[in-house]
């Protein structure tokens, strides 16, 4: 079985209503990403990052995975896909992906403060201030925030390197490392990008460029490459 090994971002989950991050204003639903998506913001006020969390949880259980989600886990029933998505919902998995890496994270996911192999699962949507680990710290979001270390990237690389064909969707391609995973592509595998504004490319020969929405255009991709890759 051909492996795909697809890169997403907030755009494929644009059309679910879910916001991207660098459109419009330059805020995240409201708020300067450094306040909410970072260890300085955490450390100035805990209650705050909270709430936005327990906001974006919210969000994310009422949002349905939409047809560009739904395309690539049908795309199972032919290949093997790989789904390295720097989202923090769970689009993916609701929508039936089987192998997602999440790079930055998981909003039902929650981990201690003061030993980062506890990670628990969070039922629901709220986490507050004196929700604790079982060594007694406080718990915090299970989300990679800017300047923490990407662990899941090791992982995304081994999986991008033994692609055979590579799918980029809904990305600014504006955040490393996720942003060089195309770079650790065979030169020969076919690379498809859909985004309604192209993010900035490596050059390469087998680039195939849809310049429009996730819900149209994994559509087109899956079709290319069953009838005319033949893949
Ligand atoms: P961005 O908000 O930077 O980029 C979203 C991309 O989606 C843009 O290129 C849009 O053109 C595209 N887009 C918008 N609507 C679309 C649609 N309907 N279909 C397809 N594409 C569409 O989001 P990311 O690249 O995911 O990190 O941002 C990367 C990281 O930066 C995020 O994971 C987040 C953020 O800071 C953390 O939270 C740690």
């Amino acid at each position: 079985m051909k492996k795909i090994v697809v890169l997403s971002g907030a755009g494929i989950s644009a059309e679910s209503g879910i916001r991207t991050f660098r459109d419009a204003d330059g805020l995240w639903e409201g708020h300067d990403v450094m306040e909410v998506a970072s260890p300085a913001g955490w450390k100035k006020d805990r209650a705050l990052v909270l709430d936005f969390y327990n906001q974006r949880r919210k969000q994310a259980l009422a949002a349905q995975p939409n047809a560009g989600h739904l395309e690539l886990a049908q795309l199972e029933q032919d290949y093997e896909v790989v789904v390295v998505t720097q989202n923090v919902d769970n689009l993916h998995e609701k929508a039936g992906s089987s192998q997602v890496i999440h790079l930055h994270g998981e909003l039902f996911k929650v981990r201690s403060t003061i030993d980062e192999s506890l990670v628990y699962d969070l039922d629901g949507w709220e986490m507050n201030l004196g929700d604790r680990c079982d060594k007694g710290s406080q718990l915090r979001p299970h989300i990679v925030w800017f300047g923490e270390m990407v662990p899941m990237m090791e992982e995304a690389v081994r999986e991008a390197m033994t692609a055979d064909v590579f799918i980029v969707v809904g990305t600014s391609l504006a955040v490393y490392p996720a942003a060089g995973l195309i770079n650790y592509v065979g030169a020969e595998v076919p690379k498809f990008v859909i985004d309604p504004n192209m993010p900035p490319l490596p050059a390469s020969d087998n680039l195939y460029l849809y310049p429009e929405k996730a819900t149209t255009g994994v559509k087109k991709v899956a079709a290319y490459l069953r009838e005319s890759l033949k893949l």
